[in-house]
C-alpha cells in the first residue's frame, strides 16, 4: 500500500472520529429550546482554554469582553466539559443566588471536590451544608469578632508590620498571606506562628493551593494538582495529630483557655462530626479564610500605592483614631475604632470591586428555567461572573479607575443603590461567604498600621493577573521607607 493511501486513510478516520464527537456534543442540546446566544466551541474541550487565559485582573478579558459585546451579558458555551450558561448579568446573578438549592445548586469541577474533599463546604449540598455552614458562622460571628477577634486581628497585624526594616524592599504578597496564615492558624488549632508545624502546614498550603487553581487538573505525577494533593494529605496528617492530641487532653480537662476557644475544640465539644469531616472542615476553612483575604489586602497596597490622595486621607482618619484613643488611655483598636474607620470601609470595597478576588462561581440548574426568555436546561452548569458585573460602566462610572471616594455616602454621584445591591464580591444567599464580615475587619485593621507606619512604592513594575484565580506574578515587591504621623 503507497504511503498516500494510508495517510488518506488515517486523515479520513480522524474526521471520522471528530464528525461522530461533533455529532454527539451538539446532540446534548435539547431541541425547540431557546438557549441563549453563543458558541460551544471545540468538541470536548469547548472554550475552556479561552476562558482560562490570563489577563489583567483589573479588567474583564478579553474572552468575557468579546463574548458580552458579540452575544450580550447571558451566553451559552462549553466549559469545563459541561454545556453552560455564562452569566454577566447583575439580574440574572442575583436571581441564581437566591434560587439556591430551588433552582440552582453548587457544582464546583470534580478535580476541585477531589482536593478540598467531599465534606467540604464547596461541595457539600443541603442538610450536611447547612449543619457545617452554622458551625463556621458560629466561629466567625459577629459577637466574637467584636469581643475578642478584633484585638486579635491586631496583634498579628502587628507581627507582620513591625517586623518591616526602614528602606527594605520583599514580597507584600508574602507578608499578606504571613498575616492571614498566621492569624487562621491561632485561631483554628492554636497554632503559634513561631510552632515548626505551623511552618510545615503552611508551606504545604503554598503547595495545595497551586493544586486547587491548576488548569489542568491531572493527577499525575510531577503535576501541580498531583503534588497538590500529597499536600493534602500531609495537611491531614498534622490537623489529625492535633486533633487526637486535642481530644485527649479534652477528655482530661487539660486543655488551655486559648485552645478552648479555638475551632477545634469547638467541633470536638459541640458536634458529633466524623474525623473525616472534621479534617475536611478544618482544611476548608485555613484555605478559605487565609488565601483569599491576603490577595485582597495585596490589592489594597497595589491600588493605594499609585493613589496617593487615598492614603493621606487614610492617613488622617486613622490618626484622629489614634488621637481621641490616646485622650482615654486606649491602646488596642475596638469595634468601634473599626466602625469608625468610615473612608478605609470606602477603600476596601473599591479593593473588593476593582481586584475581584473571587471573579466567578459553578452553580447548576437543578431544575429547567426559563429566564428572560432565554432556557437554561436542568443539568447545565451555570457561571454566575460577579466581576464582570463590577466592572460593569451601567453600574459604576469609570469603572476601571479605583476611586474609593465613589463609596462616599455624601458622594451624591457616586454608587447608585442598583450598583450597591449588585455589589456581590462575597457571593449571596445561603452559600455567601461566612468570613465575609472577618475579611473586611482584616483588610481594615492591616491598612491602618500600614498607612500610620509606612510609605511605600511598587518596584519591578508587578500588577495583578486573574488565572483566573488573582495573583501577582512578581509578588508584589514593595520598597518601605518608614513614615511617622506622631
Ligand atoms: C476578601 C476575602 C474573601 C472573599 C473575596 C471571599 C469570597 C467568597 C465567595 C465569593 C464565596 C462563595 C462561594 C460560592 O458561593 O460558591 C465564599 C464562600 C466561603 N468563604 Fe469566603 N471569601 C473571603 C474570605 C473568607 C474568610 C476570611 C473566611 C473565613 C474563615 C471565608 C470562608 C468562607 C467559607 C467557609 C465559605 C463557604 C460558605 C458556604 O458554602 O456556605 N472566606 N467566599
Amino acid at each position: 500500500m503507497s504511503d498516500s493511501y494510508l495517510t488518506f486513510c488515517f486523515l479520513s478516520s480522524i474526521l471520522a472520529l471528530i464528525a461522530i464527537i461533533c455529532f454527539i456534543f451538539t446532540k446534548r442540546e435539547k431541541p425547540n429550546l431557546n438557549l441563549p446566544p453563543g458558541q460551544m466551541g471545540w468538541p470536548l474541550l469547548g472554550e475552556t482554554i479561552g476562558f482560562l487565559k490570563p489577563y489583567p485582573a483589573v479588567t474583564l478579558g478579553d474572552f468575557m469582553e468579546k463574548h458580552i459585546a458579540r452575544y450580550g451579558t447571558i451566553y451559552k458555551s462549553y466549559l469545563f466539559g459541561e454545556p453552560t450558561i455564562v452569566s454577566a448579568d447583575a439580574a440574572l446573578n442575583r436571581f441564581i443566588f437566591q434560587n439556591n438549592g430551588k433552582l440552582f445548586e453548587i457544582s464546583y469541577p470534580k478535580s476541585i471536590g477531589e482536593i478540598l474533599g467531599k465534606w467540604s463546604m464547596l461541595v457539600l449540598v443541603g442538610d450536611m451544608h447547612r449543619d457545617m455552614r452554622n458551625i463556621s458562622l458560629n466561629f466567625l460571628s459577629n459577637a466574637r469578632l467584636r469581643t475578642q477577634l478584633v484585638k486579635e486581628v491586631e496583634r498579628h497585624a502587628l507581627l507582620v508590620v513591625t517586623s518591616w526594616n526602614k528602606n527594605c524592599t520583599f514580597s507584600a504578597q508574602e507578608e499578606a498571606k504571613r498575616f492571614t496564615y498566621n492569624f487562621m492558624a491561632k485561631h483554628i488549632m492554636s497554632l503559634d506562628p513561631w510552632n515548626v508545624e505551623s511552618e510545615q502546614l503552611k508551606t504545604e498550603y503554598a503547595c495545595f493551593m497551586k493544586g486547587v487553581v491548576s488548569p489542568a487538573p491531572l493527577n499525575l505525577p510531577g503535576t501541580a494538582y498531583g503534588k497538590a494533593l500529597k499536600s493534602r494529605s500531609t495537611i491531614l496528617k498534622i490537623i489529625e495529630a492535633k486533633m487526637e492530641e486535642r481530644a485527649k487532653r479534652i477528655q482530661k480537662e487539660d486543655a488551655s483557655l486559648e485552645e478552648d476557644n479555638d475551632l477545634l475544640s469547638w467541633v470536638l465539644t459541640n458536634t458529633n462530626l466524623s474525623n473525616d469531616q472534621i479534617l475536611d472542615l478544618i482544611l476548608g476553612i485555613l484555605f478559605a479564610g487565609h488565601e483569599t483575604t491576603s490577595v485582597a489586602i495585596s490589592l489594597a497596597i497595589y491600588f493605594l500605592a499609585s493613589c496617593p490622595l487615598a492614603v493621606q486621607q487614610l492617613r488622617e482618619e486613622h490618626m484622629e483614631i489614634v488621637t481621641s484613643k490616646r485622650k482615654t488611655g486606649e491602646v488596642e483598636l475596638t469595634w468601634d475604632d473599626y466602625k469608625r474607620m468610615e473612608f478605609t470601609h470606602c477603600v476596601v470595597n473599591e479593593t473588593l470591586r476593582v481586584g475581584n478576588v473571587v471573579r466567578f462561581l459553578h452553580r447548576k440548574a437543578i431544575k429547567d428555567i426559563r429566564y428572560k426568555g432565554y432556557d437554561i436546561p436542568c443539568g447545565w452548569k451555570v457561571l454566575p461572573v460577579i466581576s464582570a458585573v463590577h466592572l460593569d460602566p451601567e453600574l459604576f462610572y469609570q469603572p476601571h479607575q479605583f476611586n474609593p471616594w465613589r463609596w462616599q455616602e455624601k458622594n451624591k454621584s457616586g454608587v447608585s443603590q442598583k450598583a450597591m445591591n449588585n455589589f456581590l464580591p462575597f457571593g449571596g444567599g445561603s452559600r455567601m461567604c461566612s468570613g465575609s464580615e472577618l475579611a473586611k475587619l482584616e483588610m481594615a485593621v492591616f491598612i491602618h498600621h500600614l498607612v500610620l507606619n509606612y510609605n511605600w512604592q511598587v518596584v519591578k513594575g508587578d500588577q495583578p493577573f486573574a488565572y483566573p484565580y488573582v495573583d501577582f506574578p512578581k509578588g508584589l515587591y514593595i520598597k518601605v521607607q518608614t513614615h511617622s504621623c506622631m
